[in-house]
């Protein structure tokens, strides 16, 4: 009979990570790197989630004042305006100019070995815009920075 439960045991577990990737869509895990680059370029928000979460995991090994990175999402066309003002806020600000009204949601920087999780409304978000997710800190906008795509 042993034999059975472990089977039984089994297909529950497979039962439940297909559900685990059916969510999947609300969420994105994002690496970023000693050599100042994320792994992904670019991602999708679906509106038919409500909060999309993000989370930054930095795999390098960098302290946070050498190698910190975050994430910040604006419009494309407000970007590099952002990426501007967040460089001279300072590591207390995460890089992020106080009640920068172009910045639609942002992380804190974390250095090497940390992660971090952020949820955003997806009604943040119209459909069809061009929006963009970027590292703030200083000199890593040009470098980290991939396209985020809205989706139904
Ligand atoms: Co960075």
């Amino acid at each position: 009979m042993k034999i059975f439960k472990t089977f039984a045991v089994i297909l529950t577990v497979l039962f439940f990570s297909q559900f685990a990737i059916a969510n999947d869509k609300c969420k994105i895990s994002i690496d970023s790197t000693d050599a100042m680059t994320f792994t992904t370029e670019s991602f999708e928000i679906s509106k038919s989630c409500d909060e999309f979460e993000i989370t930054l995991v930095h795999v390098g090994k960098l302290p946070i004042n050498v190698m910190g990175h975050n994430i910040v999402i604006t419009k494309t066309s407000d970007y590099q305006a952002a990426a501007i003002a967040g460089m001279s806020s300072g590591l207390d600000n995460n890089y992020v100019a106080p009640n920068d009204k172009k910045v639609l949601a942002y992380t804190k920087v974390i250095g090497g070995g940390e992660s971090v999780t952020i949820k955003v409304k997806s009604s943040l978000f119209e459909k069809g815009g061009d929006y963009t997710f970027f590292c703030s800190f200083p000199g890593h906008f040009s470098m980290m920075k991939g396209k985020i795509v809205i989706i139904d």
